[in-house]
């Protein structure tokens, strides 16, 4: 079953009384179990694309059904308990409380949930997630006590609390350096090698490498798709011969795009 399908979808913003358009008719599906990465120039409206499709802005036109339901036509306050309950978000700038632990920030959006879950079952959650994300140690720490790639990777905790349909990330590892990127990337490609719907957006051509498909936006428009398929399936392990062997393809395809 299709996780997301997007037609035709539009974004105009006003500015100074001109019309600007932003994102013009785009058309695609992402399946389940999908990781599907959005580069493009900065500019042509990958972020726009990302929170127009998770409902955190609202599109000018088009339809985006999520896991069958059709999420532009709900109401603000339908839009936000739908966002907290189905889809998990990470963005580069992290966007962690600072007055409250790592453990604290992760649980939090389980009871703003308001899903009936006991907090057994929500700590139990958040335990099992920070075990799979290699953080258990660092529940106690005040966010400014640990490293971008940990608080990156307690992100990811916090966006899967609600068990969601999809997760969407905005350059997730667009802050990090270069081991921190390649730690965050491996476990969302973990996830996906699990079953996790993922669609991010990144300028990285290594992140986009571990990823099943790429999509390239050019001006609002999608202009060119790279299928990889997946990286990790079923937990099984991938080597660095794999993982060079598709940066070269990614790399070749964008060059072929003028990126
Ligand atoms: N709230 C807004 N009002 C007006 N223009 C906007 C707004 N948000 C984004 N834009 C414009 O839309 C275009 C695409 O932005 P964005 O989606 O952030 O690009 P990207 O993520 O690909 O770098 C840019 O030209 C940007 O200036
Ligand atoms: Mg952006």
């Amino acid at each position: 079953m299709a996780a997301l399908e997007v037609k035709d979808l539009c974004k105009t913003y006003i500015v100074n009384k001109r019309q600007l358009n932003i994102l013009k008719n785009v058309s695609f599906t992402v399946d389940e179990g999908e990781m599907v990465a959005i580069m493009g120039p900065s500019g042509s409206g990958k972020s726009t694309l990302l929170y127009s499709v998770s409902g955190m802005d609202k599109a000018t036109a088009g339809s985006v059904k999520l896991c069958g339901t059709e999420i532009t036509d709900m109401s603000e306050k339908e839009m936000a308990d739908y966002r907290l309950k189905k889809m998990g978000f990470i963005f580069q700038q992290m966007n962690m409380l600072k007055n409250l632990t790592v453990y604290d920030n992760i649980i939090l959006p389980g009871y703003e949930a308001h899903t009936g879950k006991s907090r057994a079952e929500i700590d139990e959650k958040a335990r099992e997630l920070m075990h799979k994300m290699e953080i258990s140690e660092i529940g106690d720490n005040d966010i400014t006590e640990v490293s971008g790639g940990q608080l990156q990777r307690a992100c990811i905790c916090r966006s899967l609390i609600n068990s969601p349909e999809i997760l969407f990330a905005d350059e997730p590892t667009g802050a990090l350096n270069q081991s921190s990127s390649e730690e965050v990337m491996r476990m969302l490609a973990k996830l996906n090698g699990e079953g996790m719907t993922i669609m991010l957006v990144t300028h990285d051509m290594k992140s986009a490498a571990k990823c099943s498909r790429i999509l390239y936006i050019v001006d609002g428009n999608i202009k060119g798709e790279l299928q990889l398929g997946k990286l990790a399936e079923d937990g099984k392990e991938f080597t660095e011969n794999d993982i060079r062997a598709r940066e070269r393809k990614v790399g070749n395809w964008l060059e072929s795009l003028g990126w």
